[in-house]
């Protein structure tokens, strides 16, 4: 029997709930399976301030490094606002993980379903089959974190601050290669997103992924687009990208846009794979859903769990190498959801279900 050996950090708000959902699913599916969950909860983002005074203290990141890959669910919220910008849950958590475990792959599928068009902020007519794209999105270089980075009160009393963009063409490679793969499992198209015509680092950027497409992947049409047209594309004609990777920032900003576009938050998972491999020989990844911590409707059992189980899903398919378990979770999530049975975000004026019952529907699903 195997055994999935993984960090929970539930985080704040609604964290916990949506967690608890996609560990009920998780449970279920590894009943059916044969497969034997080891999993470790730990504190991260608010509530890890509020019990440890940091928003990842070491007992947490220990956790996380006996894992062989973290679930994460969504830390923030009004109640740690007034703390300095680099204390607060977002940040302080989630840039450090990224960093200390090199996760330097972000994958977002911006994915909606045809029965969700309704969902979506764009025309139902530019969408007749929903959208199905997928952001690749370096996320551990770039203006995040280069150096240096800094504010200094100059002589005549103004005030500078500086962030610097660095790219490393290794860095550059190692994340094409995930958008290779990632398109070669699609419609083997690859759409690179750079601002090559002002920034240093887009300029190297394009030839590497250029050079390195040629080289490794001639099989792949590949094609460069200005992260301005991109986000005006995006907003057009999403189904035109299939695969997109873009640096870290841009990635950010684009990965948001696309989020939206797919109508709910609560259905958007994501992937951030390290450049280390796991015990099992797998990426070391952290998943979670996109949509943050919904303070207003935490703790009323409203929340929708599907973003959260699907990147449940993600972590099975990634760091446990079970693609065909996460395929069934995937499955059973669009089956309820196309079937009806769905939360406040995206029930559209029908009667909708609490999380508890969405999970109970997914969960049969699965059956
Ligand atoms: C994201 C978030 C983070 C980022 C914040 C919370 C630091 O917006 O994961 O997209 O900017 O990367
Ligand atoms: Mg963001």
């Amino acid at each position: 029997m195997s055994t999935l050996k993984f960090a929970v950090l539930a985080g704040d708000y609604i964290g916990p709930e949506v967690m608890s959902a996609a560990l009920r699913v998780l449970e279920h599916v590894a009943r059916q399976e044969g497969l034997k969950l080891d999993y470790t909860a730990a504190e991260v983002g608010g509530a890890a301030i509020d019990r440890h005074g940091s928003a990842l203290p070491a007992s947490t990141l220990q956790v996380c490094e006996a894992a062989d890959a973290i679930l994460f669910g969504s830390v923030g919220g009004p109640k740690w606002e007034k703390l300095p910008t680099k204390e607060q849950p977002e940040r302080a958590a989630l840039l450090p993980l990224r960093k200390h475990f090199t996760l330097f792959a972000n994958i977002r599928p911006g994915l909606l379903y045809p029965e969700l068009t309704d969902a979506s902020p764009l025309k139902a007519e530019r969408i007749p089959d929903g959208i199905d794209i997928v952001c690749i999105r370096e996320l551990t270089g770039g203006i995040y974190f280069g150096q240096p980075k800094s504010t200094t009160t100059l002589a005549n009393g103004d005030i500078e601050a500086i962030d610097t963009m660095v790219y490393r063409k290794s860095e550059i490679e190692r994340i094409t290669a995930v958008a290779i793969t990632a398109a070669r499992g699609r419609k083997k198209q690859l759409c690179s997103v750079d601002k090559a015509n002002v920034l240093e680092t887009s300029v190297l950027w394009r030839k590497t992924v250029s050079d390195y497409v040629a080289a490794h992947a001639p099989d792949l049409k590949l094609s460069h687009m200005y992260v301005d047209n991109a986000a005006m594309q995006l907003a057009r004609d999403p189904n035109q990208f299939d695969v997109f990777l873009t640096e870290n920032m841009f990635g950010d900003i684009l990965s948001d846009e696309m989020a939206v576009i797919c109508g709910s938050l609560g259905m958007l998972s994501s992937a951030s794979l390290g450049a280390r491999d796991n015990s099992l020989g797998k990426p070391f990844g952290l998943y979670e859903p996109a949509g943050g911590t919904a303070p207003d409707i935490a703790g009323q059992d409203l929340a929708n769990p599907c973003a959260q189980i699907l990147s449940a899903a993600l972590m099975l398919r990634y760091s446990f190498g079970l693609d065909s378990v996460a395929r069934r979770i995937e499955a059973a999530v669009r089956q309820t959801v196309t079937s009806g049975t769905r939360t406040g975000d995206i029930a559209f004026g029908r009667a909708a279900v609490g999380t508890t019952a969405m999970t109970d529907a997914i969960i049969a699903a699965l059956d």
